[in-house]
């Protein structure tokens, strides 16, 4: 790398030349390339076949100023200093090979983002490497998809701050507005917090799509109501605080009829999930920090289950049995219990919110990152998956002096568990008796009568890991450990 210092932005050797080059044109890097440039900045496009270069250009080179490029040298020739490029390949060793193959071509100060869903742990490490050559790197958690891309995303920016001045405007021009107006982007600290915060916004999305998707299942098993009839009430649904792009979408796929079979779509799609690895790795990681995103969790086994032994479910659906203690749903469409689902579903919803955010919590405390809670329910407004009515409750909720220890015990949130909570335990139990999983469900009620508790059962763990381990245990009398002489004479002693 030729270590040079740099030119301010706007000196005359940067006249002409494009404010940010993005390499890697799948369908994500060529929508942000094109919402950049319609956006007024001077893209330059790079592509290791140049065939989806001209593909983008020919389909949409008018939407503003591209700079087509053929190789990395001509990519970061084309660039005004310090460089800007946008890496938006396939996360893992894909991402380092590029970065290697940049980093003998760029000068001090120059910034390599990435936008893909990479692994925090691969972004510090590669922050740390760039920062040995002098180069800045930003790990960008972006979420909405394909359309969020091009039309506005949500989007997570870590990396060290001094790079965030030279990106940020950027980043929040071509971001998603909320509602008040305000950017869907902002830094969110240094190294790998932003893909950290990308993760963890990976896993209260695959909790809320699991809580969908047991909401879908009671009422077409209990309450008997047909994918069509369901799209009408998730539409209706959206109407209430529920109101957020998954319900909305969850409409859509529901009132989608199969071209060739005319059967609801949903019945001709084979019922195994698949998933790429955020919502794996966010539990990964909360096993780590000793976080209790128990819903989270379930959410990625939900998608486990439906898919990693077909064999299994196959024989289990013959032979294991039912032990039903109910064997009557309720009559079709029945109001109150459709209401009732729905209840259910807003309650654990929150707990998937909180659970998230609490794990967003130990994470600071254990990476140093001072993360903001109200600004990153700030930036979920819009633009990403998870978007939602509730986030700007959230983002009330962590505002100013008070913050919540958990998201649930803010105010607003206690009133509305109270109205939420007979729902979600009739639904839990008429399931359970019924039959039908509902893993999210239960286990964020589990969660919350977790929570609530005034004694737990860890007393009695305590007890038989100082019996087999002299792990020793505390007193609720007393401070200090102590251990009882179990094979001895069950004394108890002091041991700090
Ligand atoms: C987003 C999405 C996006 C993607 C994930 C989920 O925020 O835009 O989360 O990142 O759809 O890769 O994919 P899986 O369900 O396959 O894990």
């Amino acid at each position: 790398m030729a270590v040079e210092s740099t030119s301010p932005q706007n000196s005359a050797e940067n006249v002409g030349k494009a404010q940010i080059g993005v390499t890697g044109l799948a369908v994500m890097g060529a929508n942000l390339a094109r919402n950049l440039a319609r956006n007024g900045y001077t893209v330059a496009l790079h592509n290791r076949t140049s065939a989806k270069t001209d593909d983008l250009l020919s389909k949409h080179g008018e939407e503003g100023n591209f700079v087509r490029t053929e190789t990395l040298q001509e990519l970061v020739d084309s660039l005004e200093r310090p460089r800007r490029i946008l890496i938006m390949v396939k996360a893992g060793a894909p991402v380092d090979s590029v970065i290697e193959s940049l980093i003998p071509l760029l000068d001090r100060d120059d910034i390599i983002i990435d936008g893909g869903n990479s692994y925090f742990k691969d972004t510090i490490r590669r922050e740390k490497e760039c920062a040995e050559h002098g180069l800045h790197f930003v790990g960008v958690g972006v979420s909405g998809g394909e359309e969020g891309a091009l039309n506005g995303p949500s989007i997570m920016p870590g990396g060290s701050k001094q790079s965030y001045q030279s990106l940020g405007p950027m980043l929040e021009k071509i971001s998603a507005k909320a509602d008040d107006g305000a950017p869907c982007c902002a830094w969110i600290d240094t190294d790998g917090a932003g893909h950290f915060v990308k993760m963890v916004h990976n896993g209260i999305e695959y909790a809320d799509m699991q809580v969908i998707g047991e909401a879908y299942n009671l009422l077409r098993s209990v309450a008997g109501l047909e994918p069509q009839e369901q799209a009408e009430v998730f539409k209706r649904w959206n109407t209430t605080d529920l109101n957020s792009y998954l319900i909305e979408i969850t409409s859509e796929v529901l009132s989608q009829v199969d071209q060739k079979t005319g059967k609801p779509l949903v019945d001709v799609v084979v019922d195994q999930a698949g998933q790429k690895g955020t919502g794996r790795w966010t539990v990964q990681s909360a096993l780590d920090l000793g976080s209790p995103v128990s819903g989270i969790a379930e959410s990625v086994f939900a998608r486990a289950l439906s898919s990693s032994n077909p064999e299994a479910r196959e024989q289990a659906q013959e032979k294991l049995p039912a032990g039903l203690i109910a064997s009557t749903g309720v009559a079709k469409g029945d109001e109150e219990f459709v209401e009732d689902v729905r209840k259910a579903l807003y309650a654990s919803k929150l707990v998937s919110y909180a659970q998230g955010l609490d794990m967003l919590a130990s994470a600071g405390a254990e990476f140093g990152w001072d993360l903001k809670l109200d600004t990153i329910a700030s930036l979920w407004r819009n633009g990403c998956i998870i978007r939602a009515e509730l986030l700007g409750e959230i983002m009330e909720a962590y505002k100013g002096d008070n913050a919540p220890v958990n998201m649930l015990l803010a105010p607003g949130f206690l009133e509305t568990l109270e109205d939420l909570l007979p729902s979600w335990r009739r639904v839990v139990s008429k399931a359970t008796a019924l039959g039908v999983p509902v893993p999210v469900f239960a286990s964020s009620l589990s969660y919350y009568d977790g929570l609530r508790r005034d004694r737990l059962p860890a007393a009695l763990i305590q007890g038989q890991r100082d019996f087999f381990g002299a792990h020793t245990y505390q007193r609720v009398d007393e401070p200090g450990s102590f251990h009882t002489l179990w094979s001895e004479d069950r004394s108890e002693i002091q041991t700090d």
